[in-house]
């Protein structure tokens, strides 16, 4: 292969690299901060919630990004549940609001089907928190 070739083939290999590593960068940047943001929203931590939605068996009905085997089809798919207007159609989507469902669907929406689950103040504002890191 004349030099001339094998340098240009070089650059654009390089280029290509670079391409990767920047959009991997701006992911990585991006779910750092939706994490941020999600904990200032909510005064709840991620990780925590993570861990209580398993707990909770929320994927028994609902299929979460995320979430190891949440792969339910009774209830909606939650992706992108931090960017939606309304929960469940009617509440205004706000750290309170989610918080409120969480705990006590069946009072905003009696008879669907949701159950209350005794869900603790605490471990509410941890499952809202997890659900504003899902953007999309
Ligand atoms: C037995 C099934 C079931 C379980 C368990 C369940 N959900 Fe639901 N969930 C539903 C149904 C059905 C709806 C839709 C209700 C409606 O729109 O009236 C819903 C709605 C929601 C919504 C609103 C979604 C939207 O698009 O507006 C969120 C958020 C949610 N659930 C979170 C949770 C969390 C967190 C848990 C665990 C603590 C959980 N759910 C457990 C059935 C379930």
């Amino acid at each position: 292969m004349p030099s001339e070739l094998r340098f240009v083939y070089g650059m654009a290999a390089l280029a290509a690299l670079a391409g990767a590593a920047s959009v991997a960068g701006i992911y990585y940047q991006d779910s750092a901060q939706a994490r941020t943001n999600a904990e200032a929203m909510t005064g709840g931590s991620v990780r925590a919630g993570q861990a209580a939605i398993e707990r909770y068996n929320c994927g028994a009905c609902h299929r979460i990004p995320g979430i190891g085997a949440a792969t339910g089809v009774a209830g909606p798919a939650l992706n992108g549940v931090g960017t939606r207007s309304f929960i469940a159609g009617m509440l205004p989507n706000s750290p309170d609001n989610l918080e409120r469902w969480i705990q006590h669907p069946q009072q905003v929406v009696p008879g669907n089907a949701m159950p209350d689950q005794r869900v603790t103040p605490r471990d509410a504002r941890d499952i809202a928190a997890y659900l504003y890191t899902l953007r999309r």
